[in-house]
């Protein structure tokens, strides 16, 4: 049950949130190992629905809804949006392309949100079964599954030379010449190197954790997001949209980096000039 507290924010146990996170992902492994897996798309042939997503989302809400009664739930497979002050959000497998095809990348997002601004944000990377915590002014976490837990910290690299970053393409990506190739390809040239690996959500944990200087994606929805922006933000690092405002649940671009204001801002610029590219060459396309 939520108890309300003085300021009249419910008060709630993140060792509850992150129970149920790991029975959802019990729940999404062991449907895997039986291979029941009926896949349907949803906005595009290649946007996935497994069973186990669903069934992941339900379990999840049916136990937080009894726990914490009176709290909305806005998840990418029901996709109501909350009426309630707090809520939670849900991914219930952030990865499902590569769930779907046994490649071991993906997870299950959880975010407790007041309104705009993300309190708790869990992730959980399966199959490892490691989770990835924060509260909003405390710090960020590993726990791995023998209990052994450190603070997460974002790395030091302060150019793009040095740096390896990652990204993800839109579902609509053969419907639309705005799909991030552009983006890419500037990144590839001048970088380390540019990993798609296709959980926006494990990505950002990447991104906390140091294996990753930066990561940028446009087209997101909040539930790929807003665990692992808290997660990245309380790891040292910065989160903002394509115009470098802070990342919030409503935005619908991301640049996450480990908060070197000279990287976080190649980042972005670097975006604004494969763009500006792109939009040129459509442009003379039409001429
Ligand atoms: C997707 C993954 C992918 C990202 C897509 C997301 P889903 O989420 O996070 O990495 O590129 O934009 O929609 O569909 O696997 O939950
Ligand atoms: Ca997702
Ligand atoms: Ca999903």
């Amino acid at each position: 049950m939520a108890h309300p507290t003085q300021s009249g924010a419910p008060q709630v146990h993140t060792e509850d949130l992150i129970r149920v996170v790991q029975e959802a992902g019990d729940l999404i492994l062991s449907m895997q190992a039986r291979g029941l897996q009926a896949v349907e798309t949803k906005s595009s042939s290649i946007d996935l629905v497994t069973e186990a997503d669903v069934a992941a989302e339900n379990h999840i809400r049916q136990s937080l809804q009894e726990r914490y009664p009176g709290i909305d739930l806005w998840g990418e497979e029901s996709n109501q949006l909350p009426e309630s002050e707090y809520y939670w959000i849900v991914d219930p497998i952030d990865g499902t392309i590569n769930f779907a095809n046994g490649l071991a990348y993906f997870g299950v997002n959880l975010a407790f949100n007041h309104r705009e601004q993300t309190l708790i944000g869990i992730t959980l990377e399966l199959p490892s079964r490691t989770i990835f915590v924060a509260r909003a002014g405390e710090g960020a976490l590993r726990r791995d599954p023998d209990g052994q837990e450190r603070t997460l910290r974002v790395n030091q690299v302060n150019n793009l030379n040095a740096a390896l970053v990652n990204t993800g393409f839109p579902y609509h990506r053969a419907e639309h010449e705005d799909n991030n190739l552009a983006e890419f390809s500037y990144f590839t040239a001048r970088t380390q190197g540019v990993r798609v690996m296709g959980s926006a959500a494990l990505d950002l944990i990447n991104v906390a954790q140091g294996a990753l200087a930066g990561y940028w994606e446009g087209w997101l929805n909040a539930w790929d997001a807003a665990p692992g922006a808290l997660i990245v933000r309380e790891a040292g690092g910065q989160v903002t949209d394509y115009r470098g405002q802070p990342w919030q649940v409503t935005s619908d671009t991301l640049v996450a980096s480990n908060g070197q204001p000279a990287l976080h801002q190649a980042l972005i610029d670097g975006i604004h000039t494969a763009r500006q590219q792109l939009r040129s060459s459509l442009l003379r396309n039409v001429d």
